[in-house]
């Protein structure tokens, strides 16, 4: 049995914030201005909060003006778009994202529809979803599966010809990786929770990909021997809730001391024994997502002053 190599999601984006770095310097210079990307949250959901912060960091790290927008959680569908309409209209804003989930009154399908499309970082709007669908080359995609692309890319993985599994259908992640797998010539399997027989299909995959945001729902034993891991998870979990793998590690010991949580993927760390490779959690996809959402930014920034 081998130990799975933990793929650093932190260096790889280190490297990604670092090109971004360089090239976000050379747009500043070209333009007379940094490239500029409007970050709106409305409501106060605290995860939502900590990301939106986050990415304002990132900002900040890489050459990139933030303007940072904070409605209030009773904003209505028609405030928002009259925000939206303000940004998508703004010269100085680039690249466009609304903090999803939006509270319950807010028809979210509306706001995407209207981002801008040139500035609709998240590859949410339906035209970059269409591009996305045909394989167009210039395309704003969905940044955590574009991020997994660029993991697999760095550490030698090429989908050609493998057998992935992707467990989860989301708009966000599940349906644009296996997209992004397909047009790389993997033979793609989406699951979801109606699959038969889960394990099975996930024990057939060279390539699995976890995106279901279910803490440590995939088994070591659902992991076929040298198979690459993907786990985009990111679940809060108690001491209480903990297995015992979990309570053994110290680093998990020292968080539940911490904070009385910590964050666990999708897949039971323990895979990490089978699988050849391995995102660990937290310190994997996570922070490429973030990386490419910045990568994102600076393309809307030169496509649209070219
Ligand atoms: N909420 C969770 N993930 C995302 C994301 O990638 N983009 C936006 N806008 N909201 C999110």
């Amino acid at each position: 049995m081998n130990s799975g190599k933990l793929i650093d999601g932190n260096a790889i984006a280190g490297k990604v914030l670092n090109e971004v770095s360089v090239q976000a310097d050379q747009f500043s210079k070209e333009q007379g201005r940094p490239p500029g990307l409007a970050v709106v949250l409305v409501g106060e959901d605290p995860a939502s909060s900590v990301y939106v912060r986050m990415k304002i960091r990132d900002c900040a790290k890489c050459g990139i003006e933030s303007f940072s927008h904070k409605l209030s959680a009773e904003t209505t569908t028609g405030q928002l778009l009259d925000l939206v309409d303000a940004l998508n209209r703004d010269r100085q804003v680039d690249g466009l994202l609304v903090q999803l989930p939006l509270p319950g009154q807010i028809d979210t399908r509306t706001i995407l529809d209207h981002i801008d499309p040139a500035k609709d970082v998240d590859g949410f709007h339906p035209r970059n979803v269409g591009r996305l669908v045909r394989g167009d080359g210039e395309v704003l995609v969905p940044c955590t599966p574009a991020g997994v692309m660029r993991m697999l890319d760095e550490e030698g993985v090429d989908p050609k010809g493998k057998n992935a599994v992707v467990v989860g259908r989301s708009d966000i992640v599940g349906k644009p990786m296996a997209l992004m797998l397909l047009h790389r010539h993997a033979t793609v399997t989406i699951c979801h929770s109606r699959t038969t027989d889960l394990a099975a299909v996930c024990r057939s995959a060279d390539i699995l990909v976890a995106a279901v945001g279910r803490a440590l729902m995939i088994k070591k034993d659902w992991v076929k021997e040298g198979a690459v891991v993907i786990d985009v998870g990111m679940n809060s979990i108690s001491r209480e809730e903990a297995p015992q793998l979990l309570l053994d590690d110290p680093a998990r010991i020292a968080d539940f001391e911490k904070k009385n949580y910590t964050l666990v993927g999708d897949v039971s760390p323990d895979a990490a024994q089978v699988a050849s490779l391995i995102t660990p959690v937290p310190g994997g996809v996570g922070p490429m997502t973030r990386a490419i959402l910045m990568e994102n930014t600076l393309k809307a920034a030169n496509w649209r002053t070219n």
